[in-house]
């Protein structure tokens, strides 16, 4: 971060509203962002997170139409569902709206008249399929024909999926609809363009003063000024879409990557409306003050790395633009690469109806895609949980909370700095260089490395555990035996604030059995290094994470098995 801002704007990609999210969705886009902004909240800063589902395009039209039902049924019936797999999943937005709303159609359209009013489309006349059956246009998908080069006769409008030759629809011999074989035409319409090349020379100087994105991010978006952007269009003949809002171009739609990052602003104008201040919105995208962040998974760089942004520095409105992008890599799935085609896959639905949140969250984070694809098994998983989770931080927990409930009536015994010796303090400066060290990590989207930090901080809580023994002391010398307890209840203070954003449904219990009054959320992380005082009560814990056993886990990895077996 450069400059320095008064507030952040987090958004995470929005899911299209075609189908359950599963884990590869999560490792990219979702868990970074929401463990990103929790450490913010967690500081104590201003942010607002924003996301929704994305309900245009074909795919989704293809989908509802298979079902039987209309794109809004499906969408809507898909929306709930996916918004409540991410609250059990725990993602924290403050709105996750949708792209079908009244809200974004205005949003939306407003931007295109604003552009078109500048002329900073080009209009153009192209060449495609019309069913004179059903009185439209089709999308790509629609259409089928035989092979200009080998007669295969279910070839798609442009390539062959038999002998893999692409050629231009033009040359497909018969083509016909997918939905009832009715014989098409090639027909003219109009669409509009945003000429891309236009804008390289600002978007290039735009990445050039972000030296501090993610490699992978430049190099990508370098590759295509080197070819010269091209003119991408920003309409399609469809029914279902946001309308073109022109007079006389009826049955044209928005593309949906030209209104669904916009989603972004409605879904903030949204939540402004709902707070009952509408004009708040302006805030988070016109003041320059505000840092906009945006997480992707890697395919989704050229929409939020080039297109949103010439889209955003064309609007005769100053509107910020993304000051960073952070995209991840992609997520395997037990060494291969998941295909939601084939189930080869783990949906969050299944996942939560039989495990709890927190061992996902961590074992993705631990994993995290952050600059190469990762694999995700189910036996890793069951280590991540049983062994950091469960040995290091757990049980330290625990046997500290059992420890003080037994023979200290479940008040913090009494303790103090002039007390403090040398084991001790060299306890709490080791887990207070973590604390530095996991800031300066979290701030740079290194969210694996910090998680190591908090793992070392963890293990420097059980060796002083193990080293100062008040199990020990307890029958020796009590005064000592219970300033190592007030001493390790400081530690675990620091450990709940570092693992929170990652594991927040295990740490909220923790921060309130530390007898925690302050919301974790709104800038625990400054009150101070050690400030428990001697005397308070103590919650009565429980196992934060239970051992998995094979049981539970050996029918994820046989499911996955037989898929693959399948094959
Ligand atoms: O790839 C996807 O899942 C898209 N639905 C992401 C859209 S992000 C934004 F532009 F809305
Ligand atoms: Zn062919």
């Amino acid at each position: 971060m450069g400059k320095n801002f008064k507030r952040t704007l987090v958004t995470s990609a929005l899911p299209y509203a075609n189908g359950e999210i599963h884990l590869g969705h999560l490792a990219g886009a979702y868990l970074p962002a929401d463990i990103y902004v929790r450490y913010l909240r967690l500081r104590g800063e201003d942010v607002l997170y924003i996301c929704g589902s994305d309900e245009y395009g074909v795919p989704i039209t293809l989908t509802a139409e298979k079902q039987g039902i209309s794109p809004k049924e499906l969408v809507d019936r898909n929306h709930e569902s996916i918004k409540r797999s991410f609250a059990g999943f725990g993602m924290s937005f403050d709105n996750f709206s949708q792209t079908s709303r009244e809200i974004h159609t205005e949003t939306s359209q407003a931007f295109f008249k604003d552009l078109h009013a500048q002329g900073l489309f080009r209009q153009k006349t192209t060449d495609q399929f019309y069913s004179p059956g059903q009185n439209r246009f089709l999308a790509d998908r629609y259409i089928e024909g035989t092979c200009p080069v080998c007669g295969d006769e279910n070839a798609r409008g442009d390539e062959c999926e038999k002998c893999t030759a692409t050629y231009n629809p033009s040359e497909l011999i018969d083509p016909r609809s997918v939905l009832d074989n009715s014989p098409l035409e090639l027909r003219p319409t109009i669409h509009w363009f945003l000429p891309l090349g236009d804008w390289q020379e600002k978007l290039s100087a735009y990445i050039d003063s972000h030296p501090e994105w993610k490699d992978n991010v430049k190099q990508y978006c370098r590759g295509y000024f080197d070819s010269g952007l091209q003119d991408r269009a920003v309409t399609r003949d469809l029914s279902w879409g946001v309308p073109v809002p022109l007079p006389d171009h009826e049955g044209k739609v928005f593309y949906v990557w030209f209104d669904a990052p916009i989603g972004y602003i409605s879904a903030t104008r949204e939540w402004a409306a709902e707070k009952g201040d509408a004009e708040a919105w302006r805030t988070w995208w016109l003041d320059d003050e505000t840092r906009l962040v945006h997480f992707i998974g890697k395919d989704n760089i050229f929409f939020h790395a080039m297109m949103f942004p010439a889209v955003l520095m064309a609007h005769s409105e100053n509107y910020i633009l993304p000051d960073n992008v952070p995209a991840n890599e992609f997520l395997n799935l037990e060494g291969q690469k998941l295909s939601t085609s084939k189930g080869f896959a783990v949906w969050l639905p299944e996942y939560l109806a039989k495990f709890s949140a927190d061992p996902l969250r961590y074992t993705l984070a631990r994993n995290a895609p952050e600059t190469r694809d990762m694999n995700f098994t189910w036996e890793g998983f069951q280590a991540r949980n049983n062994n950091e989770l469960g040995n290091n931080f757990g049980n330290l927990i625990n046997r500290v909370f059992t420890f003080i409930h037994k023979y200290f009536d479940g008040h913090v015994p009494q303790w103090s700095e002039a007390d403090l010796t040398d084991l001790d303090r060299a306890a709490l400066d080791e887990v207070a260089a973590d604390r530095e060290k996991w800031t300066a990590q979290m701030a740079k989207f290194e969210v694996k490395a910090a998680l190591e930090t908090a793992f070392h901080a963890g293990q420097v809580g059980n060796r002083y555990f193990d080293e100062s023994a008040p199990f020990k002391s307890r029958k020796t010398d009590l005064e000592r035996c219970g300033q190592s307890l007030g001493v390790i209840i400081q530690i675990l203070r620091q450990l709940c604030l570092m693992l929170a954003p990652v594991v927040p449904f295990g740490m909220e219990k923790l921060w309130r059995w530390l007898g925690m009054e302050t919301d974790l959320w709104q800038g625990g992380w400054d009150e101070g290094l050690r400030n428990i005082p001697a005397g308070r009560t103590l919650g009565k814990p429980e196992i934060l994470y239970p051992r998995l056993d094979d049981e539970l886990i050996q029918p994820e990895i046989d499911r996955l098995r037989g898929l693959v077996a399948d094959d």
